[in-house]
């Protein structure tokens, strides 16, 4: 028994002195052991299943919503998760874990999956995402606005730059009564 303590002990004054000595690098440009890598994946995964699971999605069938999505979209998110066939931004290439390129997925076909996917972009798009660059919108948008959003990064799965361009360029149809103040950017 004191050897598993004495042996304990010693462990952990390694791991104070190791994290005190400064010797873990935390470089963006230092990538994760690929078992580190797999656990934070299945962290994250596990984290928000079990949190969205409980979720109850509002119908979104309403093409204006998809409209909402979009303006949302173009205004906050294209610098990280880019527009179809944009280039990736300077921005999105320095970002460790780098933002998901959603145009680039294959669309999910399954039903149930399908909800469980929105429900999932629902709940991150609400809450970001620890030591990522995911920021939480939920602290300045309701939960209408963010369904939207979450409908749209689905539709977003193989969208061309045509397609895309023709749901954000049309014209404002209702005031959301705040301006993101950003610059829109089609190549
Ligand atoms: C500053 C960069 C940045 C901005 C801006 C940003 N995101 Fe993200 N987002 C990320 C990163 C990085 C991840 C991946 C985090 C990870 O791998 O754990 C992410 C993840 C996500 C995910 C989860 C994807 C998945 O596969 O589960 C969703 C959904 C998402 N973002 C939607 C949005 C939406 C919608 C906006 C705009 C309202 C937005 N993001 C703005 C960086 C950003």
């Amino acid at each position: 028994m004191k050897i598993i303590i004495s042996l304990l002990l010693a462990a952990l004054f390694l791991g104070v002195f190791a994290i005190h000595s400064g010797v873990y690098n935390m470089a963006a440009t230092e990538k994760h052991w690929t078992i580190t890598e797999k656990i934070i994946e299945w962290v994250r995964v596990r984290s928000i299943a079990a949190r969205a699971g409980d979720l109850e999605a509002p119908p979104l069938d309403d093409s204006s919503i998809l409209l909402t999505g979009a303006e949302h979209y173009d205004a906050m998110c294209t610098d990280c998760h880019l527009t179809p066939d944009q280039e990736p931004t300077e921005l999105a290439s320095g970002l460790y874990p780098q933002a998901p390129v959603f145009y680039q997925r294959i669309p999910i076909t399954d039903e149930e999956n399908k909800l469980d996917q929105l429900k999932e972009y629902f709940w991150v798009i609400k809450n970001g995402l620890k030591m990522t660059a995911m920021p939480a919108w939920g602290f300045n948008h309701d939960d209408e606005t963010i369904w939207a959003m979450a409908a749209f990064v689905q539709k977003l799965g193989g969208m061309t730059s045509e397609q895309y361009t023709e749901l954000t360029s049309v014209e404002e149809s209702n005031d959301h009564g705040h301006e993101h103040g950003h610059s829109r950017h089609h190549d």
